[in-house]
């Protein structure tokens, strides 16, 4: 059974919807490590709830990026992880983790990609008047969030809806797309 590290630096919806799908029998791995860059965000109350080992570093212990990736490939390695998972992860990252893991590290982003990049995709999208709303999950390389695609979920706007609307919509097709994905990548 594969192994996988979740990474994420804030509430962890997704990641409690992956461990709770784990859990279900619906995805076939074992979720190892929660991976996280902020030590009080909760997805690391969701970790210790669910008993799941948290590996938790302060990005500014390190002198460069890469310093501290080499510190997280070596634990990640030594627990046997096969495929890391970004849920939320606001850090950008460097050839030092993705050479480790090619084609092994995916993320999700709340917007249609190639539209909508970076960290405030849901305001940026509604902000600029889409009518289209959605999801993507893609692979990470280094060109942040251009990674080549694996799936992609749509929905309309409908007139009237408040952001708040848009973006509860966008988390419910997350946690069933990112699972979906998974269990797919999972099989492979
Ligand atoms: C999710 O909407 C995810 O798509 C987004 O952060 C949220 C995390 O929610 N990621 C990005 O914007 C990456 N650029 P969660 O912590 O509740 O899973």
């Amino acid at each position: 059974m594969k192994n996988i590290a979740v990474f994420a630096s804030g509430f962890g919806s997704n990641f409690e919807s992956i461990v709770q799908a784990v859990n279900d029998g619906m995805l076939n791995c074992n979720c190892k490590v929660l991976v996280t860059d902020k030590a009080n965000a909760y997805c690391v109350d969701r970790a210790n709830n669910h008993g799941i080992e948290v590996i938790s570093f302060n990005p500014k212990d390190y002198g460069t990026r890469q310093e501290c990736e080499k510190m997280l490939v070596k634990k990640l390695q030594d627990r046997g992880i096969d495929l890391i998972v970004f849920a939320g992860y606001m850090r950008i990252v460097t050839s030092e983790l993705i050479s480790a893991y090619p084609n092994k590290i995916v993320n999700i982003h709340p917007a249609l990609l190639p539209a909508f990049k970076g960290a405030h995709a849901i305001e940026d999208s509604f902000n600029y008047g889409v009518k289209v709303f959605g999801v993507t999950i893609h692979f990470v390389n280094e060109e942040t969030d251009g990674g080549k695609i694996i799936s992609q979920r749509s929905f309309d706007y409908v007139e009237g809806e408040t952001i708040e609307q848009v973006e509860e919509k966008i988390h419910k097709i997350e946690h069933v797309l990112y699972v979906e994905t998974l269990k797919k990548l999972l099989e492979e």
